[in-house]
């Protein structure tokens, strides 16, 4: 194959002069070192030079090394050998056990590659997923092959409330769940996976990490592959997905450090110019098709608890239903901290929902609007004052702020409080009691 040359190096960004045939976008060239390192194309410049990523940021690649083009893009194992095992953006295996990329046995897919099946499919018939959480099922209900976000600050629970949606979701059996831990701590995902383990439900999960520790290559890059195996499952095996991502705001974070690496000048709010088409390559992906469906629950995080931050905006433009998790909610003890009045879904429908639950939740929301001015009089003339109707709202308001809050089970273990789940109709039965 033909050969390429190292004309230049900075950080993880290498430039490969080519003088006959120029790779393309996306393929993997291997450089003539001791470790063979893997040079990503990221971009082509019209006189043939490639712009490459170091993807496994080894150091003994140098300036004048020839490169070699391999015709290839990131591969990754396929197939039904794939599920209970963990894989970072390579393929290879975290796990401890034997690589998939050895076994002759085992097809691989290039994670750039788009399906052929007719994704952005929309199913006539929108289905409910149950997920036990009330305020999650009341507020911001999952339907198959939609996408959800938990939004929030630092160290407000989105975590914890993922686990818990894996926990309960694999534990009712209901589809195949992926994981995908992008650019956070390495202990959450050991954790997770210890869990569905111990539990013996790994059997229904397959996690990919490209966690802190991993250079941004491998943190842009984890997403797509696990994306690129649901795509698979979905199509090939016709299942239906669940697709939990922490944390989606890691991606455009890493993409951003590339792009000043390779010195393209920021746009809005000191992000890459790009931001918006890489928020969109992953996000479409993640999508259903005529054969399966795939439903995204991607946590982001919010810098300095700004929800104005234009990378958290540009997802949440994606979602079909966003849970607010707050500082203020979490201070005062209730979990999982949600934001009820900031929670929001387009999904709370009467033909997604039911009459009996979008009415309810229409009360319920009116009954919190009614709380929070309530809580700014209250502040300055006190309860007593208020006249018997409003006092009535508000004690009604403040019964259901507690009713929404409940005991995890993946916290049992921290505070050794019982986990708790209930159906749908235990929800909007306990609602019905509190507000009728
Ligand atoms: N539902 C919950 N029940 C009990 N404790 C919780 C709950 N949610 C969060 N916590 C506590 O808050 C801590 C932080 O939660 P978590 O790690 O989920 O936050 P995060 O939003 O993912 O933070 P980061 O932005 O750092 O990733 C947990 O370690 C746990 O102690
Ligand atoms: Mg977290």
């Amino acid at each position: 194959m033909t050969k390429g040359v190292i004309r230049s190096i900075r950080e993880f960004v290498v430039i490969v002069r080519f003088d006959d045939s120029s790779p393309d976008i996306g393929e993997i060239l291997i450089a003539e070192n001791a470790e063979n390192s893997i040079l990503l194309v990221e971009t082509l410049l019209p006189d043939g030079t490639a712009i490459c990523l170091n993807v496994r940021s080894e150091q003994t690649i140098q300036k004048g090394m020839a490169v070699v083009r391999t015709g290839k893009g990131i591969e990754i194992p396929i197939g039904p050998q794939t599920i209970g095992r963990i894989f970072d953006a390579l393929g290879q295996p975290l796990d401890g056990l034997p690589s998939l990329m050895d076994d002759p046995n085992v097809k691989t897919k290039n994670i750039f590659k788009l399906p052929s099946h007719n994704s952005n499919f929309t199913p006539t018939k929108p289905e409910i997923l149950e997920t036990g959480i009330k305020v999650i099922d009341f507020l911001s209900p999952f339907v198959k092959g939609r996408k959800i976000g938990i939004i929030g600050g630092a160290g407000v629970g989105k975590t914890v409330l993922t686990m818990e949606l894996i926990y309960n979701i694999a534990k009712s059996g209901a589809g195949l769940s992926f994981f995908t831990g992008i650019g956070e701590r390495i202990r959450e995902g050991h954790e997770l996976y210890e869990t569905l383990k111990e539990r013996d439900l790994l059997k229904n999960t397959c996690m990919f990490f490209g966690q802190m520790n991993e250079n941004p290559v491998q943190r842009a890059l984890v997403g797509i592959s696990s994306v690129s195996l649901a795509e698979y499952f979905r199509d090939e095996e016709g299942k239906d997905i669940l697709f939990f991502a922490d944390n989606m705001y890691r991606y455009v974070q890493a993409r951003n450090e590339l792009s000043t690496i390779l010195s393209q000048i920021p746009s809005e709010g000191g992000y890459e110019p790009t931001i918006f088409s890489d928020v969109k390559v992953l996000q479409d992906r993640l999508s259903s098709s005529d054969k399966g469906s795939i439903t995204a629950v991607q946590t982001i995080y919010v810098p300095a608890d700004d929800l104005s931050d234009p990378a958290v905006q540009m997802i949440q433009h994606e979602l079909d239903s966003t849970i607010v998790l707050s500082r203020e909610v979490a201070e005062q003890g209730i979990r999982p901290a949600v934001d009820l009045l900031r929670t929001s879904s387009s999904l709370l429908s009467p033909d997604i929902v039911g009459e009996r639950h979008y009415v309810l939740s229409v009360q319920v929301q009116a009954l919190l609007q009614k709380y929070e001015s309530l809580r700014g009089i209250i502040a300055i003339i006190g309860e007593n004052e208020l006249s018997p109707v409003d006092r009535a709202d508000y004690a009604k308001a403040r019964k259901l702020i507690e009713f929404f809050s409940q005991k995890m089970h993946v916290t049992e273990d921290l505070n050794g409080e019982t986990g708790q789940s209930f159906t749908r109709e235990e929800t909007l039965a306990g609602v019905e009691e509190i507000i009728v």
